[in-house]
């Protein structure tokens, strides 16, 4: 039975958590996130440097939890840093347990911010060292798509290939064809900023708080709910695309839409919002309803853009399965609008998304991801045989 502590540090999150084997599928026991997000606020997003030295403080106390709470088998949750009150017995108890039951050590080894890979890299490689265990590198964006695999989430899911995958956080965004295990094609990626980035620079301009998305999604809703209202009959906006012009007082681009490729582009999109809030500036300072309409429209482009160009990927390449994973697929509009707009192709096809918690960064996904390697026996290597990359590519 496979036992994993999987590690996790490659941008904003210090994550450890443990998985296990029941019935040769992997379970999540413990999953253990220190976020660094009231840190980052304070300067509108993340400071490399800021970010690593988080990472130090948080390294240990966040593996010694996950530690902790596999061994009182609680079900997985996710803690802030400041429960983590670590007892001498409940350290001495961890150290046994990473002693007699681990077997395994997972961790992300890239892509990401170098400073922050490193601190994960190297407790994962001195615990290998002093452990005498295998360590099994594992890329970040491999972590995102086994994210949307845990049988719970999706009880459906029985690894039918080829599965298509969009992957879309702060930092990328990517449709790529999962041929097999541990196989991909990079069918199209972003050409310059990645979604989550682009809600988060929105949020900046509208002078809202960090991470935008989750700010974006909310006053996004606002505004849809109260179209809906001014028009009840027939209208259903979770259902359509469609908001009819007259009630919205802008309609952002969707750049690239239409250019028969599965890349994304986003810039143009923030640069037209740029624009929409200097020229509303000019006659009065933003209003709550300025900033409801326009994280709506801005949502808008965004859901047609990924929903179109993941239903053109199902029509080319066939898939048996479409996932969604990624920071952003902790947002349930999108996720609507991408399931809606992939059953048009094939009425077959359900939208697999990870469980709560584990759309953004964590190392539960890391460890999952590990654990098809270690069963496929790939990947394992000796604690001096790995290295870190800050600009890993996923390669099949
Ligand atoms: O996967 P993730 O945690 O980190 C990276 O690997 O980049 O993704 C973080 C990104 C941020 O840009 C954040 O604004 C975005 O995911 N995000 C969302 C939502 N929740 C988080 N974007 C849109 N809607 C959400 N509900
Ligand atoms: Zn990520």
């Amino acid at each position: 039975m496979i036992k994993i502590l999987a590690i996790e540090t490659s941008c904003d999150e210090t994550a450890a958590a443990v998985i296990t084997e029941v019935n040769g599928n992997p379970q999540i026991v413990s999953n253990v996130i220190s976020s660094q997000i009231d840190l980052h606020k304070k300067t509108g997003g993340v400071v490399p440097e800021v970010a690593s030295r988080a990472h130090m403080e948080a390294i240990v106390p966040v593996v010694i939890e996950a530690i902790i709470s596999a061994i009182n088998n609680q079900t997985p949750r996710n803690n802030n840093q400041e429960n983590i009150n670590t007892t001498i017995k409940q350290y001495n108890n961890a150290i046994s347990f990473l002693q007699k039951e681990i077997d395994y050590i997972a961790v992300t080894t890239g892509p990401g911010l170098i400073g922050s890979l490193l601190v994960g890299f190297n407790a994962a490689k001195t615990l290998s060292y002093a452990l005498n265990l295998p360590i099994v590198p594992i890329n970040h964006i491999e972590g995102h798509i086994y994210s949307a695999f845990t049988k719970a989430t999706n009880p459906e899911n029985n690894f039918k290939f080829p599965i298509l995958v969009l992957t879309v956080s702060g930092g990328h965004t990517s449709l790529i064809l999962m041929k097999d295990h541990n196989q991909y094609q990079i069918l199209g990626e972003t050409i310059d900023d990645a979604v989550g980035e682009a809600y988060d620079k929105v949020a900046k301009l509208l002078g809202l708080g960090y991470p935008g998305g989750p700010i974006i999604a909310k006053l996004a809703a606002q505004f849809r709910e109260r179209l809906s209202e001014k028009r009840p009959a027939k209208s259903d906006l979770r259902s359509t695309l469609d908001a009819r012009r007259s009630d919205v007082g802008v309609v952002f681009p969707r750049p690239i839409l239409n250019d028969g490729t599965f890349n994304f582009s986003l810039s143009g999109l923030k640069t037209a919002v740029l624009r929409e809030v200097i020229e509303r500036e000019k006659n009065a300072e933003l209003t709550l309803g300025d900033r409801e309409e326009i994280a709506f429209a801005f949502e808008e482009s965004v859901a047609e853009i990924l929903s179109k160009k993941t239903a053109a990927a199902v029509a080319k390449f066939l898939p048996k399965a479409v996932s969604f994973v990624g920071g952003v697929s902790a947002n349930g509009y999108l996720r609507d609008k991408i399931e809606l707009e992939i059953k048009k192709t094939d009425d077959k096809l359900s939208l697999l998304t990870p469980a709560e918690g584990l759309s953004g960064d964590n190392a539960a996904m890391i460890g999952l991801a590990a654990f098809y390697h270690i069963k496929r026996n790939t990947s394992i290597c000796r604690f001096n045989e790995i290295k870190v990359n800050s600009n890993l590519k996923l390669v099949g």
